[in-house]
């Protein structure tokens, strides 16, 4: 839905309700001021759409002077280095394009298959009718890039695929579970910002980014430098989703705060934004080592381009609400059962406690408490797992549930809980379970 659009609607009824209104002297003051306050709210929603999807917050400063990562989309034909990205390649690897931003007459080309998606030059194309979901690009008059930055949206957000597979309208608050963060910024020429902070070779370093694969990042790698579990899986973590999230208290999986905390955190730690950040616990050496030696628990940058669009970025998050399952996607008289197993016998409510489905209040367990080993868990500073919410999971089921993936089905997670607090479910209790989950 165009916020744009209803906000001007909603602008012009409000002026013609002032015009026509010669009654207001009968209206109180209080309207007046009941008003203002729907109309600041929906600008600043609009706001916080316009930086969740376009804002870079200067992120370029890592992406192109410190990566080069432009040089490898263009390639050596175009300018750059290697054989560049085309666009095929880019939606292999994950990338989205929005629909929207195609003129008509590419829209029927592409149909026709007449666009050459096998053409770096086509990519950058893309970039300049700013067509790629997350990815910003500027781009000369001579179709030159001259530099590319992230947003919010490249992971936290989708297509519906309306167009074909990797080209839609834009899905906000979706987790991109096909991304592969990692082989992208292992297309960098230059990984020095890596090979420095965590102190090994580049060889080392894409080793380490080509384990993540898609749907995965690791936001703690750069703090810690933990790359691999103890048993040598990956450290990385799936990507939420950003919406549903309107009464959560922690957020993150292991709870590091609030959205408007971890919306500063991850524009200036992660994706290289030019932002103010405060963070203390940063600063405890024996967790986070890196953070600690490097400064990362208190950055001031000169231009702070982050602090000024946290307020509206969080009121657009809050405003995402989780999508309802579609009809036929779930067997509605099971999942009619599933929420009483949920509630009674399986004691899920306990901790997923309705409408939110995490707690009200602190919503951090032990990973005793849920049966799982501690490794991210002592990654993050509470050492800690959050209750994740759960509406929304149908959108998400790529890619497997918990924090890494562990769980491949919704079946595996209900034996988990199963066997973890000895419930007892008989088959058909399970299977009602995971249909209540699915309907969600
Ligand atoms: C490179 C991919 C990437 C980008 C870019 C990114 N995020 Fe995230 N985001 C993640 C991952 C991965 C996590 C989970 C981190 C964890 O738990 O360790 C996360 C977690 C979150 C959460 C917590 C969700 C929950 O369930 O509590 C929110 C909110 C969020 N991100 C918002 C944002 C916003 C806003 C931006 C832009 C300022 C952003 N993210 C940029 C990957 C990304
Ligand atoms: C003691 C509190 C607690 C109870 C009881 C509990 N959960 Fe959870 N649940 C959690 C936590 C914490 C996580 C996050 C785990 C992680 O980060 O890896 C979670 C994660 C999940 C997920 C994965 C969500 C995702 O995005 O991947 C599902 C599904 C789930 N729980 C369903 C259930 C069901 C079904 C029950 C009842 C059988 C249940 N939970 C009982 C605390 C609980």
């Amino acid at each position: 839905m165009n916020i744009r659009k209803l906000l001007i609607g909603f602008q012009a009824f409000a002026v013609a309700w002032l015009l026509i209104m010669p009654l207001q002297v009968f209206a109180s003051d209080r309207h007046f001021r009941d008003a203002r306050v729907f109309i600041d709210t929906l600008r600043s929603i609009s706001k916080g759409q316009q930086a969740f999807r376009h804002d870079t917050f200067g992120d370029e400063v890592f992406w192109t002077d410190r990566l080069r990562l432009h040089e490898a989309i263009a390639g050596e034909s175009l300018g750059g280095v290697g054989p560049g990205v085309d666009p095929a390649t880019a939606l292999a690897v994950g990338l989205k394009v929005d629909v929207k931003a195609l003129p008509k007459r590419l829209q029927r080309a592409l149909k026709r298959g007449e666009v050459d998606l096998t053409d770096p030059a086509t990519t950058i194309a893309l970039l300049q009718l700013d067509a790629v979901v997350g990815v910003k690009g500027e781009v000369t008059d001579s179709g030159r890039l001259e530099s590319i930055g992230i947003t919010c949206a490249l992971c936290h957000s989708t297509v519906d695929d309306s167009f074909t597979s990797g080209i839609g309208r834009r899905l906000d608050g979706w987790a991109n579970r096909d991304l592969d963060v990692g082989v992208i910024i292992s297309l960098a020429p230059d990984l020095s910002a890596f090979t420095d902070l965590l102190n090994v070779d580049e060889q080392t370093v894409r080793t380490v980014l080509t384990s993540w694969g898609p749907g995965k990042f690791d936001a703690s790698l750069l703090l810690d430098g933990k790359a691999f579990r103890p048993d040598g899986g990956s450290a990385a973590v799936l990507i939420p989703p950003a919406f549903g999230l309107a009464g959560i208290n922690l957020h993150t999986w292991t709870g590091w705060g609030s959205i408007t905390h971890w919306n500063a955190f991850v524009a200036t730690l992660e994706m290289g934004g030019q932002g103010t950040l405060y963070d203390p616990r940063l600063n405890d050496f024996d967790k986070f080592p890196i953070a600690a030696v490097n400064g990362f628990g208190d950055v001031r940058p000169e231009q702070d381009r982050v602090t000024p669009k946290l307020g509206v970025l969080q009121q657009y998050q809050l405003a995402l609400k989780a999508p309802k399952a579609p009809r036929g996607s779930y067997n509605k008289d099971a999942a009619n059962r599933g929420k009483r197993v949920f509630e009674q016998q399986g004691d899920c409510a306990r901790c997923h406690v309705p409408p939110l489905f995490s707690e009200p209040g602190w919503n951090l367990h032990s990973p005793e408490e849920i049966g799982i080993d501690d490794f991210q868990a002592r990654r993050g500073p509470e050492d800690s797992y959050r209750t994740a919410p759960l509406k929304g999971l149908w959108t998400h089921s790529k890619g497997g549930f918990y924090h890494d993936g562990r769980f491949a089905t919704l079946m595996d997670v209900v034996e988990h809980y199963d066997t973890t607090f000895n419930l007892l479910l008989s088959q058909d209790a399970k299977s009602d379970l995971v249909e209540y989950l699915k309907s969600l």
